[in-house]
């Protein structure tokens, strides 16, 4: 009798086990779906993968990132309605398109020439500069988790830009900013704001003639074909905000909310890393084809630009924040720039 006793005890952590195995298995895993608009081959698309691949090996599992690329599930307007509205958990919009959510500081990384290079971008995003952005989207319902670099834009339309006079009448497709349409209009184009994933149609058809950039979203979504020239100009910038649902992130668990930021860190760094080198490359691609003409600007053009372009920063002052505009200035100061 004993002896059965103690064979039973000895078993019972065994049979326990044996139970909450199944039991474990059966709980469901937290689903964040993280949505965004360009392929899965450009700086944007690469992180979001590598941020699924380390939070799911973070959290053992217990978290699932599902990514939808390419605005397969939203475009842009719709992913960021999708994501107050708690359908999508994750997103990674440019800075451009942070007006709708009441954001319109986040405008400030169109300005033309506001970053004259990385090394003030990383002070300004990985400062307090960055975090006080980050902070702004809390009222919203919405927790900035970190900036991710894209890189510097270039022009592209079927006639040479080099004078600013080129741009006359032509018709520019733009992300939802305030800043770059009034960028467009000091050049003297016709700005229009169109979904990312309408644009290659609308330059193929003529609804506009011509848009600006980074290299690896031209070539990643084919605009290179259907466009006879690229100028490199280096006039602004794409970036991005990742972001979640506030409340989606407040009911994690504390050790999930944990492993989720450090995989987003470790995205983070990945992303600023690689994002240089995917533009450069892209470009490398759209010139080997051959088919469209890539024109670097020269000092003197460069300079007939800068003077079309810089008045914008007044005229968006009273926009974006004179006090923002200063303190970015400042961190190129510090370089030991002056902008
Ligand atoms: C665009 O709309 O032009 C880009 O900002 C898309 C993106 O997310 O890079």
């Amino acid at each position: 009798m004993k002896t059965r006793l103690l064979a039973t005890a000895l078993a019972l952590p065994l049979v326990l086990a044996l139970h909450a195995a199944p039991l474990m298995a059966q709980q469901a895993p937290i689903v964040i779906k993280f949505s965004h608009v360009v392929t899965s081959n450009t700086p944007k698309g690469k992180a979001a993968d590598r941020f699924k691949e380390l939070a799911e090996k973070a959290t053992h599992g217990r978290v699932k990132v599902e990514v939808y690329p390419n605005s397969t599930l939203y475009k842009d307007k719709e992913e960021v309605e999708a994501l107050q509205l708690g359908a999508v958990q994750m997103l990674a919009p440019s800075m451009a398109k942070f007006g709708p959510l009441g954001a319109k500081e986040f405008e400030v990384f169109d300005l033309p020439y506001i970053f004259p290079n990385r090394a003030v971008l990383s002070r300004v995003t990985e400062g307090p500069i960055g975090q006080g952005l980050l902070k702004k989207l809390e009222p919203k319902g919405i927790i900035g988790l970190a900036f991710w670099d894209n890189g510097f834009k270039v022009m592209t339309a079927n006639r040479p830009m080099h004078k600013v006079a080129d741009f006359k009448g032509l018709k520019m497709r733009i992300q939802s900013s305030k800043v770059l349409d009034e960028q467009f209009r000091a050049l003297g184009a016709n700005p229009q704001v169109l979904a990312f994933s309408d644009v290659y149609q609308a330059l193929q058809t003529g609804v506009v003639d011509g848009s600006e950039n980074t290299s690896s979203n031209i070539y990643t979504q084919k605009m290179n074909e259907v466009q006879s020239n690229l100028t490199v100009s280096d006039h602004g910038y794409i970036g991005y905000a990742v972001i979640v649902n506030k409340k989606f992130w407040d009911s994690l668990p504390a050790d999930i909310r944990t492993q989720l930021e450090g995989a987003m860190k470790e995205a983070t760094r990945y992303a600023n890393v690689i994002a240089q080198k995917e533009n450069d490359d892209a470009l490398a691609a759209i010139k080997a084809t051959g088919k469209t003409n890539v024109y670097y600007l020269t000092e003197q053009e460069k300079l007939e630009w800068r003077r079309a372009l810089m008045p914008v920063r007044k005229a968006m002052e009273a926009r974006v924040g004179k006090a923002l505009i200063e303190s970015i200035d400042k961190e190129s100061a510090a370089l030991g720039i002056k902008n």
